[in-house]
């Protein structure tokens, strides 16, 4: 195993990065040594991915539906993703089995990644293929927030499975929409918190909050928490900023 312990680092537009250059040099030649095959890094793809994560409750639905408003609007050639998928048959499975508490974890890891590799195969990889900018609701990170609690599965087995076992393209910018636990659930419960009743779901929602903040200091991929206190204005601001940003910073630098 290659050691992965670069310096974090952080750019002006409050991006954090584990000098990445070192670390997809690292990452890439570990794969070339382990005969893995690696495609579609940020770097050598037309296309654009930017993923919105973040616990129920932290506006991401919302944020990503006006940021693909916003930049259609500007002319941009947008695609809006959500997972899971209504379309393959397993992510068809989890939206109907999920809710009733008929899945086991592990048939729901396996639902979870088994719809992730049709999405990438027929949706996410032809987009990026054909320059557009992809927005995405929830993507593999959701899978090692959410399963790694429920499943015992350390989450960067599970976050290595999608990338290597199923080749799931790595986002140019993961945005971690951060709110703490209580809040989301009142949010997406759309009523007071009542402890008594909700707290398996707090406890949960406290879990997977977590995950994700670790992933941005241990995690290879780029990633921007953003404050999901704030207003869903100041938000989506925030988030079409950095878009602009590497969009354009992209086609200045192939211009070179
Ligand atoms: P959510 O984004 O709330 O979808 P929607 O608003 O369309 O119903 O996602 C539904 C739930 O699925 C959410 O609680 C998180 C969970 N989930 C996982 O547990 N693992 C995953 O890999 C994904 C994509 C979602």
């Amino acid at each position: 195993m290659v050691n992965l312990r670069v310096p974090l680092n952080q750019r002006n537009d409050g991006t954090i990065y584990r000098s990445i250059y070192t670390v997809k040099t690292l990452v890439n030649h570990e794969r070339y040594i382990r005969g893995i095959y690696y495609l579609n890094t940020e770097l050598d793809r037309k296309g654009f991915l930017f993923v919105l994560e973040g616990i129920d409750g932290s506006g991401k639905t919302t944020a990503c539906q006006q940021l693909t408003e916003i930049l259609l609007n500007d002319g941009y050639d947008v695609v809006h993703l959500r997972e899971p998928t209504n379309e393959s048959p397993w992510g068809k499975e989890i939206r109907e089995r999920s809710p009733q508490g008929e899945l086991s974890p592990s048939e729901e890891l396996d639902l979870f990644v088994k719809d992730r590799e049709w999405h990438v195969q027929n949706r996410i990889n032809p987009a990026l293929l054909a320059g557009q900018i992809v927005l995405m609701d929830r993507y593999f990170f959701a899978t090692g927030a959410y399963q790694s609690g429920v499943t015992g599965i350390p989450w960067k087995e599970i976050l290595r499975m999608n990338r290597e076992d199923i080749h799931a393209p790595e986002p140019d910018v993961i945005f971690i929409l951060d709110v703490d636990a209580e809040t989301g659930l009142k949010r997406a419960t759309g009523r007071e918190n009542k402890a008594n009743l909700q707290f398996e779901k707090l406890d949960r929602l406290i879990g997977v909050r977590k995950v994700y903040l670790e992933f941005v200091e241990q995690d290879t991929g780029i990633y921007k928490i953003i404050d999901a206190r704030e207003s869903l204005e100041a938000v989506v601001a925030e988030i079409y900023d950095t878009i602009i940003q590497r969009v354009k910073y992209r086609h200045e630098s192939s211009q070179r």
